[in-house]
């Protein structure tokens, strides 16, 4: 994103950068290494489907109006996988491994990428479906929480992404217009729900077998991780 010129000739700071965390900052896979216990071959398998699971509660129950927060869709989406799975976990199996989700690590191009963002000017927020405390830990685990300038959580306003509210709410707690936002994203639906709104946005392709939805939105950038984005949005 250029920096705009102000009346004055100046240029103005680069602008907001709305940072998803579960799947962009947070690599939410990294939790298999704690199924392999209870699920053994199907740990990988059991780790894809919780994280399917999960974010298919938080779309249904926005869309139902009946909203729990992403810890209580976490939870009951473990629930369902070991279900499904025929694996037994006990109260304690499960306390620990969603213990273990507020410990996933952080990409390994985050850190950089952050400092490089931070540099070049730019007001970095967290803005996730995921509650504060649970996102506020797993930024603090990660030793990244100095680079954000604030946590913007859905749970603020009881839905989830895509709703269009949730991107309203980044733009206002950034008091910022429109055009200096750019949502930043490796999930596609939030890459989408962004662009419905008004957003800029990139997508960081965590997973290079991942297809773009074909839907009538698509991102301005897509990079591989943090540093391209930085490189990119310099070219802007
Ligand atoms: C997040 O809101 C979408 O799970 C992703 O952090």
């Amino acid at each position: 994103m250029p920096a705009v010129k102000t009346t004055t000739g100046d240029r103005a700071p680069p602008g907001v950068i709305a940072l998803d965390i579960y799947g962009t900052v947070i690599d939410p896979a990294a939790i298999v290494i704690h199924l392999s216990n209870a699920f053994d071959t199907r740990a990988q398998l059991a780790a894809q489907l919780w994280r399917e699971r999960q974010l298919e509660f938080t779309f249904r129950r926005a869309l139902m109006r009946k909203y729990a927060d992403f810890d209580l869709c976490t939870a009951q989406a473990l629930t369902q996988v070991s279900a499904q799975l025929g694996v037994k976990l006990g109260e304690d199996d499960k306390r620990a491994l969603l213990d273990a989700y507020l410990r996933l690590p952080a990409f390994p191009d985050v850190k950089l990428g952050l400092e490089r963002l931070k540099a070049s000017g730019y007001r970095i927020i967290a803005l996730t479906n995921g509650t504060e405390k649970s996102v506020r830990a797993l930024l603090q685990h990660a030793g990244i929480s100095e680079y954000f300038e604030m946590i913007v959580s859905a749970d603020a306003i009881k839905t989830f992404k895509p709703d269009p509210a949730v991107y309203q709410l980044v733009q206002r707690a950034g008091d910022t217009p429109k055009q200096n936002v750019w949502l930043v994203s490796g999930n596609p639906f939030d890459i989408i729900g962004a662009k419905a709104y008004g957003l800029k946005a990139a997508w960081v392709r965590r997973d290079p077998s991942r297809v773009f939805d074909p839907w009538e939105f698509s991102p301005d950038e897509v990079v591989q991780n943090l540093q391209e984005l930085c490189a990119a949005l310099q070219r802007k």
